[in-house]
């Protein structure tokens, strides 16, 4: 077959980059080797940034966030046992809305599918040729394993940190620069009231935890584990008894624990992130650590400038959406790289940490705390810099 934009994956990434560009008239291919309901249960973060928030609600891709998510105007951060609220309101004049990846998904397959769009399921991507033709294509197989073959003006891999297409883009599937961590979070799901109005993101002896939310009757929490930690290996009370003593000064609703799961810490930057007609965006392109929920805020911003890429028409043969792409793309994620990394690294404990390591760290967390200045980074950086401007 054949198509204008070839995208794979169907993650908010591609989904969103194939709604946005249908408002444009540019027609577009979606393929993801998961069902429909795989990629609407895969439970990932809650955390919009305003710009992320504005862009689903002005697309149409989603009137249910504002109403069904949650605005939140601040966190806490917690340590030696006090807490201290960062007021995104007063200090930056944003917020960040509580809602689900899964749910944003649902809206986003939901407007595919009300849109007539192209969005084929079940079918696995192989690789990317041609990259740098004028006809790139995307050879992909279906669930009984018959070839599909898509050729298309421009490729897409908006299919996650196991990107297949990165290969075509970097000139391998690892391509990039990355950091690894020695630590994991342990995340549950489970039933109860919320503990908390706002998210607290503690940092205690025994390590770190963050007591999220997800509705009034489900809540999402997570605390520090080590990376190879066997997630059938705690009883429920032992759950609860290591998030609690995360957490001193909250008494934890304690609820159900209905799913469990580990999260690996990972940094990654791939070293191109265009390479003739093919394209990477969102965890295919670069990996930040969970610690501030930046990960598909980044992949609508890469979203956005994908699109105006390829909504610009071509000034000549020498300014295809290429230059533009990679002149606005690669520098704004660095900023939330280095937020998700700072975040980690100075909420956790990392094993082997010396008592300096350990007092300087305090210090840090003192010098955002104490200071407007250092709020202020935290703030704008947690809601999000505004996706630039120019339509
Ligand atoms: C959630 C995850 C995060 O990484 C974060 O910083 C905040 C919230 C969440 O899943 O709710």
């Amino acid at each position: 077959v054949r198509t204008r934009v070839a995208i794979i994956g169907a993650g908010p990434a591609g989904l969103l980059l194939s709604h946005l560009l249908a408002a444009d008239g540019i027609e577009s291919i979606v393929i993801d080797a998961r069902t429909r309901e795989q990629i609407e249960t895969t439970i990932r973060a809650g955390i919009l940034e305003q710009g992320t928030v504005e862009l689903l609600v002005d697309s149409g891709a989603s009137d249910r966030v504002t109403a069904a998510g949650a605005k939140h105007e601040g966190i806490e951060l917690r340590f030696e046992g006090e807490g201290h609220r960062i007021d995104f309101s007063d200090l930056v004049g944003r917020a960040v809305w509580l809602y689900p990846q899964h749910e944003v998904l649902t809206d986003l397959v939901a407007a595919r599918l009300a849109g007539g769009q192209d969005l084929r399921l079940g079918v696995t991507a192989q690789r990317v040729e041609d990259a740098a033709s004028a006809r790139p294509r995307v050879i992909a197989a279906d669930a009984s394993g018959r070839p599909l073959v898509i050729e298309a003006d421009f490729v897409v891999g908006a299919d996650g940190s196991r990107s297949v297409a990165r290969a075509a883009v970097t000139g391998s599937s690892t391509g990039g620069y990355f950091r690894e961590y020695p630590f994991a979070w342990f995340g549950i799901l489970c039933e109860a009231p919320p503990s908390a109005d706002e998210l607290i993101y503690s940092s205690s002896p025994d390590g770190f935890a963050l007591i999220s939310q997800r509705s009034d009757t489900v809540q999402r929490m997570y605390f520090q584990c080590d990376p190879d930690d066997d997630p059938g290996r705690y009883s429920e009370e032992q759950l609860w008894e290591e998030l609690q003593k995360r957490v001193p000064g909250t008494t934890l609703r304690q609820g159900r624990i209905f799913q469990r799961d580990i999260l690996r810490f990972r940094s990654f930057v791939a070293h191109r992130l265009l390479r003739g007609r093919v394209a990477l965006i969102g965890d295919a392109a670069h990996t930040v650590p969970p610690t501030g929920a930046k990960g598909m805020n980044l992949a609508v911003a890469d979203v956005l400038v994908l699109t105006r890429a390829l909504r610009a028409p071509p000034a000549g043969r020498r300014r295809t959406p290429h230059r533009r792409l990679s002149r606005d793309g690669a520098a704004p994620h660095l900023k939330a790289q280095h937020f998700s990394w700072w975040m980690t690294s100075m909420l956790h404990t990392a094993p082997g940490a010396s008592d300096f390591d350990h007092r300087r760290r305090v210090g840090e967390l003192r010098s955002v705390v104490e200071s407007r200045a250092g709020s202020t980074y935290l703030a704008e950086a947690y809601t999000g810099w505004p996706f630039a401007s120019a339509g």
